[in-house]
């Protein structure tokens, strides 16, 4: 490669989960202490950085094409410098190199404190791939938070030791691993100085957190929620994603007992067949998860909940599909993600017999989507009549409009005299699918 002009600008585009977005944010304040400013909008950045998800076919394979689009000039005027990084790298970082040559760099998401140097090379017009996996180091090695927003992202645990059989993150993300209680707290510090209402705690299975408190003892999430809570000015805390085998009594408990703490528990459950959780790697059942939602209502009544689903898992029958359903149809979820089975290369998965044909995928993912968008319109017009407080994170498509988050994590927009960050008590006056109207009452918020 040819050497490059240092980069002035950046842009980086996360794909995938919200461990991504955190990511990306991170990236951003690396690049942003070696000088280089974001790519105002609509115009062209000299770097761009594409932060990659590898957990269906689709989202990989996005990656060629936005590279494509890159230098040919589809995307901006000007091809930039590319850099890969995320789960794409990880799993494909030397694929990505000699299918790619317009890339610079390849950097893995435990690697990514290593940019700077990356970008040095560069310059120089050298490419170089990073996919080591030092997880505590990389944080170690990042600068100072930044991020001014009402609402932010605070990774407390990294990787998945679970090898579902479907699934690639244990092998794009790493082991296990928590990040320790006094880094984390000092962190969240940071953010709500720096503007922080909202901080949703993310793990690729958080509940898995654990680590020793100021005092030496041994803590797991609900310790750390606990200590967060502590933080004045921050408002509302969060927590995602959950596997049902790490969930604990005191998580469970801590839903009855910290205010902060809000109504929702996001844990993807995958099928309602046992045969098939097993085939899965699952390790509960479905009998096992539903009573573990039935604890955690029995500790919060009002709790949100939501879930993850996969139809046609190699092998599944449409009775064993319509055992997700009859799930379904017993939790009544207020939220849920539904994905087609995608075969990931490497995967115990892939390779097993009875592989279900696209059409039943398709037959079988409407007909669970048609369920959950029952439930989910349900839940919303259930809650019309409730007051409650509304986190202001944008503003709406109209002059004085607002659009925030009601505790159960629901789109809520309303008019009003207010700011960003501003926590307004609002009436759910009318719900649609994805968002429900809100009405002011001024006396309220006086
Ligand atoms: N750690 C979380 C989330 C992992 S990825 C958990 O254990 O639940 C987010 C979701 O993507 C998963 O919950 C699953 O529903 C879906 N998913 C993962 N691998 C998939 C695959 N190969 N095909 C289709 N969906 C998949
Ligand atoms: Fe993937 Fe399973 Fe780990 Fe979740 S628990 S990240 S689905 S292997
Ligand atoms: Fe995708 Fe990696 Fe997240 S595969 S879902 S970006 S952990």
């Amino acid at each position: 490669m040819k050497p490059i002009d240092p980069p002035k600008t950046f842009r980086v585009k996360s794909f995938g989960c919200q461990m991504n977005v955190y990511d990306g944010e991170r990236m951003a304040e690396l690049l942003g202490e070696r000088g280089i400013v974001p790519a105002p909008e609509g115009e062209d950045a000299d770097l761009v950085v594409l932060n990659t998800c590898h957990i269906r076919e689709k989202a990989a394979e996005k990656v060629y094409s936005d590279i494509g689009r890159l230098t040919k000039g589809k995307t901006q005027k000007k091809a930039p410098m590319i850099a890969v990084a995320g789960c794409v790298a990880q799993a494909e970082g030397e694929e990505i190199m000699a299918r790619a040559p317009a890339v610079s760099m390849v950097v893995g998401p435990q690697a990514y404190h290593r940019l700077p140097e990356m970008l040095d090379k560069a310059v120089k017009g050298e490419r170089s791939t990073d996919t080591d996996m030092p997880a505590i180091a990389k944080f170690d090695s990042l600068p100072t938070r930044k991020r001014r927003s009402p609402t932010a992202f605070l990774t407390v645990q990294e990787g998945c030791d679970k090898f579902c059989t479907y699934c690639v993150v244990p092998y794009t993300r790493g082991a296990e691993i928590s990040r320790p209680y006094s880094d984390l707290i000092a962190e969240a510090h940071r953010l709500v100085e720096a503007g922080a209402r909202e901080i949703t705690l993310l793990g690729q299975n958080v509940n898995a957190w654990s680590g020793e408190d100021d005092k030496g003892r041994a803590v797991g999430l609900a310790g750390l929620i606990h200590a967060l809570a502590d933080i004045d000015g921050l408002e509302r805390i969060r927590y995602t994603t959950s596997h049902p085998n790490d969930m604990d009594d005191a998580l469970i408990a801590a839903h009855g007992e910290i205010d902060k703490l809000m109504p929702y528990l996001h844990l993807p459950v995958q099928s309602g067949s046992d045969r098939v959780l097993k085939a899965m790697n699952r390790s509960h059942t479905a009998e096992s998860y539903l009573q573990l939602l039935e604890r955690f209502r029995a500790a919060r009544p009002d709790i949100a909940l939501s879930g993850d689903f996969i139809v046609g898992f190699p092998g599944e029958t449409e009775a064993e599909f319509e055992e997700t359903l009859s799930l379904v149809d017993e939790v009544r979820y207020a939220a849920a993600f539904s994905f087609k089975y995608s075969p990931r290369p490497g995967t115990p998965a892939a390779t097993m017999d009875h592989q279900i044909a696209a059409e039943v995928m398709d037959d079988r993912l409407q007909r669970l989507q048609a369920r959950l968008n029952r439930d989910q319109l349900a839940f919303n017009e259930a809650s019309v009549g409730r007051t409650c407080k509304v986190l202001i994170e944008r503003k709406g498509k109209h002059e004085g409009q607002w659009l925030g988050k009601s505790p159960w994590l629901q789109s809520v927009w309303f008019d009003g005299d207010y700011q960003l960050g501003d926590l307004v008590e609002v009436e759910l006056a009318e719900a649609g699918p994805n968002s429900l109207r809100g009405l002011v009452r001024e006396a309220a918020n006086a």
